[in-house]
């Protein structure tokens, strides 16, 4: 039996239950159900619906519904289309017929949209406290290596030094936007539908306000049409997720590419790379692409969900049922992803003989360059001239530091003996001082900023 068979009089055709029940994907959402029920049915009481005594006889079912669920024996029906019939059916056979009583008032679609945005709050707060933890690593690679030296690439040909830290630290600033995005999506995902009922509002003189504070949402939504149709908060949640899995898949190409033999920067940790089957020899680095892949699949989710709402005319639309898939889906995902991403940054190994062999004298032209603007001649000469030293020392076959000076003379008067002192990685490095550059002592900076970030970093609530 369904809960709204009264004006059929044939049952649901067997085909078309299998397509639009929902049961298999948002049984997940049962505490949410269960803690929705909870505080509509005392709101209801409130409003004097029902009597105090049939809100403990519903809230004791409730309560034994959520240990049955707790304890992994709660029993499906066949008639059970989703959660919130699965649980209303139960409530009712606990609880007799003053079960029935619970859902006056309230409609699925202000019910589902209520327990879906508390579902996507904590999935909010769990993937925050898990950037958090992937920063920490990133913090704790960073540190001992604020003056280690390495290729730093622009178009990835080598362009000029930096330092192992910067390098690293580039994704903590991009996953504590990721952060921000996380709680500003949560602000907007706190609001309460329920009291929208099927699209017009509730006839009964419920506590909106309390009913939104009971299950700690920061306010309730201002129209019930826009409330049981609104699933921004669910495509925002994709949005953040899929702009992280961007944010994680560009981590990733660079350790796959620093860990290459060519490269041989970093070694990943035993238990973060794998074997192949037939070449002995092979360490690849399937945990790096699969965060590659996956940003595909979040951003694929994100796409999907747009596209599901784009066309949607006013109220609720049973397409709205497609909402909630890729989210799980999504949330899954970064769950499983980010603590492996955080074990390979936390045990990553760096090769400071490849980094060091990897600097190439050209990687200083720039500062040849500075160095001829510093005598007085406009950056844009210099630039000509140390590209013409550049071809010379190149069609010479001679190591751009050792050009002769009388051969650098040639092609500016500029050059004096102390040239010398531009072939100086590290010196390069030192110069970059002004904050957010990579010179040791602006990274300590930028490494005490990162600290102070996580020290002050509220938890999403
Ligand atoms: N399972 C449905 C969903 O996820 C619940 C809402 C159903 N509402 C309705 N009017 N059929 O959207």
């Amino acid at each position: 039996m369904t809960l709204w068979g009264g004006r059929f009089d044939e049952p649901t055709d067997a085909d078309l239950r299998a397509l639009n029940d929902s049961l298999g994907f948002d049984r997940r959402m049962w505490r949410e159900d269960i803690a929705g029920s909870r505080a509509y049915a005392a709101a209801i009481a409130a409003a004097g619906v029902f009597s105090g005594a049939d809100l403990e006889t519903i809230l004791d079912g409730l309560t034994r519904i959520e240990a049955e669920f707790e304890q992994g024996h709660f029993q499906f029906a066949p008639g059970d289309e989703d959660i919130h019939t699965a649980v209303e059916r139960r409530l009712i056979e606990l609880v007799g017929a003053v079960g029935g009583r619970l859902h006056t008032g309230r409609s699925r679609n202000d019910q589902v949209a209520t327990d879906f945005r508390l579902w996507v709050m904590q999935a909010l707060r769990q993937v925050d406290a898990l950037l958090h933890g992937l920063q920490a690593a990133l913090v704790v690679a960073a540190t001992p290596h604020t003056a280690t030296l390495m290729p730093g690439y622009t178009h990835m040909q080598p362009a000029q030094p930096v330092t192992v830290a910067h390098w690293l630290l580039s994704y903590f600033w991009m996953l504590r936007r990721d952060r921000e995005r996380l709680h500003d999506a949560h602000r907007r995902t706190a609001i309460s539908p329920l009291g929208s009922g099927a699209l017009a509002g509730t006839p009964f003189p419920v506590d909106r306000a309390a009913l939104a504070q009971a299950l700690h949402f920061a306010g309730s939504s201002e129209n019930s049409l826009d409330a049981v149709s609104d699933r921004d908060f669910a495509a925002e949640f994709l949005f953040v997720l899929a702009l992280l899995g961007t944010h994680l898949s560009r981590l990733a190409e660079d350790v796959i590419l620093f860990s290459n033999p060519a490269f041989g920067f970093i070694t990943l940790d035993d238990r973060y790379s794998t074997g192949s089957s037939l070449m002995p020899q092979k360490r690849n680095p399937d945990p790096m692409e699969l965060a590659r892949g996956k940003a595909g699949r979040l951003i694929g989710h994100l796409t999907g969900l747009l596209t599901t709402l784009k066309g949607l005319p006013t109220g609720y639309n049973k397409d709205l049922q497609e909402d909630k898939e890729p989210v799980f889906d999504a949330f899954d995902t970064v769950q499983r992803l980010l603590p492996v991403l955080t074990a390979v940054v936390r045990t990553l190994k760096l090769n400071p003989d490849r980094l060091q062999a990897a600097l190439v004298d050209e990687m200083l032209a720039t500062d040849l360059a500075d160095y001829l603007v510093k005598k007085g001649l406009p950056f844009r000469e210099a630039h000509h001239v140390v590209g013409s030293a550049v071809r010379l020392a190149q069609t010479e076959q001679i190591a751009f530091r050792r050009l002769p000076p009388a051969r650098l003379r040639a092609l500016s008067p500029l050059f004096a003996d102390d040239v010398a002192q531009v072939f100086d990685f590290a010196a390069s490095v030192d110069q970059r001082r002004a904050p957010g550059g990579t010179a040791p002592a602006a990274v300590r900076q930028q490494l005490a900023q990162a600290e102070a970030y996580l020290q002050t970093s509220a938890p999403i609530r």
